[in-house]
C-alpha cells in the first residue's frame, strides 16, 4: 500500500487513459444491472477518473473505495461521486447496498482476494453484477511488470482470465472472462443469492 502512498500522482495521470469508447464500453456490460439513480461501487478506485465517467454515463451514483488517502484526495468533487477510505476485504458499508462493481487494474493489489469477493457477494444485490478488469500476466511485458510490482512491495496476484474465471466461479460467481486489447481482459459475472425462505 506505501507504493501508493507516493504514487498517488502517476496514477491521478495513468488514471486519465479511459476513453470514451472504454467508458462506453464499461457502462455497456454494467447497464444491464445499474439503472439510473442506481449504484455502483468502484473498489480500489483510485483517484476516480473512471467513476466520474461512469456516473455521467450511467446517470447513476458511483462509490468509490480505496484504502490510500492519496489516492482518494484527487476524486473528482461531484453530487453522484463519494469516495470512501476502505478496503476490499472489509468493506465498510451495509449488505446489498450495490447494483454492481466494477474493479479497474487492482485486484491484483488486493492482498487477500478470498475474502475481497466474499465481500463482493455481500455488499451487491441478488442479480447484481462484479466486472473486473485485469491484465493476464503470461506475456514477457507483464511478467516484468509483475516483478516490478513485486520488488516495490505489492503482491502482484495476477490472474489468467482463465484462472479468473474459475476462482470466481469457484466462490460463487458466476460469468465469463474475455480478452480486451493488449494485455487486457475483463471478467463479468452475476451474483445469485440464495433465498433466504
Ligand atoms: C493501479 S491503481 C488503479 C486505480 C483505478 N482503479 C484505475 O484503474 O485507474 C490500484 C488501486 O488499488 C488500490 N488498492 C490496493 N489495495 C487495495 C485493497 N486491498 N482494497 C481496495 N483497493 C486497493 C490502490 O490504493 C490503488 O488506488
Amino acid at each position: 500500500m506505501g507504493f501508493f502512498n507516493w504514487a498517488a500522482p502517476l496514477v491521478r495521470r495513468f488514471g486519465d487513459r479511459f476513453t470514451t469508447d472504454d467508458t462506453t464500453a464499461i457502462a455497456g456490460w454494467l447497464r444491464p444491472a445499474v439503472e439510473p439513480d442506481g449504484h455502483l461501487l468502484d473498489v480500489g478506485g483510485g483517484a476516480g477518473q473512471l467513476a466520474a465517467l461512469l456516473a455521467d454515463a450511467l446517470n447513476a451514483h458511483v462509490t468509490v473505495l480505496d484504502p490510500t488517502a492519496q489516492m482518494l484526495s484527487h476524486v473528482p468533487a461531484g453530487d453522484r461521486v463519494t469516495a470512501l477510505h476502505g478496503s476490499a476485504e472489509a468493506i465498510p458499508l451495509p449488505d446489498d447496498a450495490f447494483d454492481a462493481i466494477v474493479v479497474t487494474d487492482a485486484f491484483h493489489h488486493f492482498r487477500d482476494q478470498d475474502a475481497a469477493v466474499a465481500e463482493f457477494i455481500r455488499v451487491v444485490r441478488g442479480g447484481g453484477l462484479v466486472l473486473v478488469l485485469d491484465l493476464d500476466p503470461r506475456p514477457l511485458a507483464m511478467r516484468l511488470i509483475r516483478w516490478g510490482e513485486i520488488l516495490l512491495g505489492e503482491p502482484g496476484t495476477f490472474m489468467t482470465p482463465e484462472q479468473m474465471c474459475a476462482f470466481m466461479a469457484a466462490r460463487g460467481i458466476e460469468g465469463e472472462c474475455e480478452p480486451l486489447r493488449k494485455a487486457d481482459y475483463r471478467f463479468l459475472g452475476r451474483v445469485e443469492k440464495r433465498s433466504e425462505t
